[in-house]
């Protein structure tokens, strides 16, 4: 399976037909905000993105990350978030983070029709505990644990589980080890589907490459030049030329209709 991070309309339209399903990842709190972390990425912040992305994709199954503070206070809090996100973006399901001690309130979503994607391994709403954003799974305990993780959150019903930045062979054994399809992110190529930020995938963040990152493009550098070329027009008198202007003969031949008349 196919599934790639998109947190806007154009985006979202293109990678409609190409992907399998659409993460609305709350990664957006860094690579769309500038935040250091996505601990501070709010509901209404993955509400207005969500409802942009399911606006513009008609085929893949779009899934909206919940953002920390907004789910694991309790299985009743994790609800009113979900049934606003559900409700007011229209997405097919809910991603949230965290193993064994998330597996009640996983249970209690899907008892009451949310459909819900888990995450273990490296949870980056947990950096705090984890102490920065290094692969776990290093020792045979915090191994044991992700798997146990895994295992929890597909006993809970979640229809799929992402797997993120794992010292291999653990994603290879989950996904051996779990029912349902697990989605590597620096994981494992034997997980059934993977998943990255389009951002890494386009070059647009690229402050600096993660290991797990392959650049199909390298859109940042491309944007740099383009701005630069903009400034260098307008200050050397080259943009705007004569046929970006409105001349009379211009706006004889084409009347704008109403629509475009207001929209300009
Ligand atoms: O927020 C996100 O983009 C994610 C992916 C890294 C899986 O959770």
């Amino acid at each position: 399976m196919v599934w790639l991070t998109a947190y806007s309309a154009p985006t979202a339209r293109a990678m409609d037909p190409y992907v399998d399903a659409i993460l609305v990842g709350d990664s957006l709190g860094m690579t769309l905000y500038g935040m250091d972390s996505t601990l501070g990425v709010t509901l209404d912040m993955m509400i207005a993105h969500g409802r942009a992305v399911v606006r513009s994709s008609a085929r893949a199954c779009v899934i909206v990350d919940m953002p920390f503070g907004s789910y694991q206070a309790s299985p009743q809090d994790a609800y009113r978030s979900a049934a606003r996100v559900m409700a007011e973006t229209g997405c097919a399901g809910l991603k949230l983070e965290g193993g064994i001690e998330m597996a009640e309130t996983v249970r209690f979503l899907i008892a009451r029709g949310i459909p819900v994607v888990g995450h273990v391994g490296l949870t980056p709403q947990s950096v705090n505990r984890f102490g920065g954003y290094r692969a776990q799974g290093r020792t045979a305990d915090e191994a044991k644990k992700i798997m146990a993780d895994a295992k929890a959150i597909a006993d809970a019903g979640a229809f799929a589980i992402v797997v993120e930045k794992t010292i291999e062979p653990l994603a290879r054994a989950i996904t051996k080890a779990v029912p349902v399809p697990t989605i590597g992110i620096g994981a494992s190529p034997a997980c059934d589907g993977q998943v990255l930020v389009l951002d890494d995938v386009l070059g647009i963040f690229d402050a600096f490459k993660p290991k797990f990152v392959k650049r199909y493009a390298e859109i940042g550098r491309d944007m740099r030049k383009a701005i630069g070329a903009y400034a260098a027009d307008v200050r050397a008198g080259r943009f705007p030329a004569l046929e970006h202007c409105f001349t009379e003969s211009t706006a004889e031949k084409k009347k704008p209709s109403a629509k475009s008349k207001q929209k300009r």
